[in-house]
């Protein structure tokens, strides 16, 4: 009882920040995403067997037995209790972003336990009841499990247009720091949800930008796309500012990138920065502009930058790794 399955990671547009209900990890509004190409992705095996004693987590080549294991534990007791599956199970994790750069890896590393161990147990999901599974991991894992764009709403996401709808956009994520963040995003929003007025605000506000955002991508409208992006970003983090205690990702080079892209913006906008829960950069560009941008980023000292087209959505391989 074994399966392999590839999920890649995303980049929102409008984002995920705070939970309705955590246990059943359900948003207070709808995002919507870009998924990212196979250089930002997680590959994971998964096997059950009577052959172990215990769940096993190899992350990256490293066997672990902190938080991370138990959470994967509780996420495969879900799947034991949906398909019946009695035995405990070998998992292998292998990220192909390097290690410890800052990019985060909840959105690929759930959305492909979700489908190796629900293929592993015996479950045969449409990918709606495998977007609901992998939410149960993290949030923006729900949004992995379609290429191209998606949105999140409630349960499970849904696909808007495929990878092939808008082959054009890219996205440039500029590393700043390859550090581990300070405080997690599950943590960070649990704050702003508490103490944030902002954030009364901005669930206002935000099922509105959803629905401009989904037009413009819809419309292939750049302009108008990039313009949205960046000012919910900038939304987010205003939330973050206004939480108490002050929640801060961004560092003195994620405001230097912004000022860039706000100069190269000028007469019309060619790029849109965002941030997730961290200070590295994710330009979202087309491709007629990124070695332009790419450019002047890299007079920025000490970025590291790695570009990502609009990527696919879970697939599985016969290569497993156990
Ligand atoms: C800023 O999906 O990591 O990236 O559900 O608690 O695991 P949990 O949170 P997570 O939060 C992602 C937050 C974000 C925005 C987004 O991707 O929509």
């Amino acid at each position: 009882m074994k399966a392999t399955a590839i999920a890649n990671s995303n980049i929102a547009f409008v984002k995920y920040w705070g939970k309705k209900d955590e246990s059943l990890n359900i948003p207070f509004n709808p995002s919507i995403s870009m998924t990212l190409d196979e250089k930002i992705s997680t590959k994971t095996t998964v096997e059950f067997s009577e052959k172990y004693e215990s769940d096993i987590l190899i992350l990256n080549n490293e066997k672990l037995s902190d938080n991370k294991l138990i959470r994967v534990s509780n996420f495969l007791d879900m799947i034991r209790k949906k398909s019946g599956c009695i035995y405990h199970a070998k998992v292998i994790s292998k990220n192909t972003f390097p290690t410890g750069c800052g990019i985060a890896s909840s959105a690929s590393g759930f959305a492909a336990l979700a489908a190796a161990a629900a293929r592993a147990s015996g479950l045969n999901l449409k990918d709606e009841e495998l977007s609901k599974l992998a939410r149960m991991g993290s949030g923006s894992a729900a949004r992995s499990v379609y290429g191209g764009f998606a949105i999140w709403d409630n349960e499970s996401a849904t696909q808007i247009k495929d990878e092939t709808f808008w082959p054009e956009l890219t996205d440039i994520i500029a590393i700043t720091d390859d550090q581990q963040k300070k405080i997690s995003s599950r943590e960070a929003m649990k704050i702003t949800v508490k103490t944030s007025k902002k954030y009364r605000e901005r669930l206002q506000k935000v099922d509105e930008k959803t629905s401009l955002m989904k037009q413009s991508i819809l419309a292939k409208d750049f302009p108008n796309m990039a313009k949205l992006i960046m000012s919910e970003s900038d939304n987010l983090h205003e939330c973050m500012h206004d939480s108490v205690p002050e929640i801060e990702y961004l560092n003195e080079n994620s405001y230097r990138i912004k000022e860039l892209i706000n100069e190269m913006n000028k007469e019309k906008p060619i790029a849109a920065y965002t941030f997730d829960a961290g200070p590295n950069a994710h330009i979202i560009t087309l491709k007629k502009h990124s070695s332009k941008i790419k450019k002047e980023l890299l007079k920025i000292f000490g970025l590291r930058l790695i570009e990502s087209k609009i990527g696919k959505g879970i697939r599985y391989t016969e290569e497993h790794m156990i």
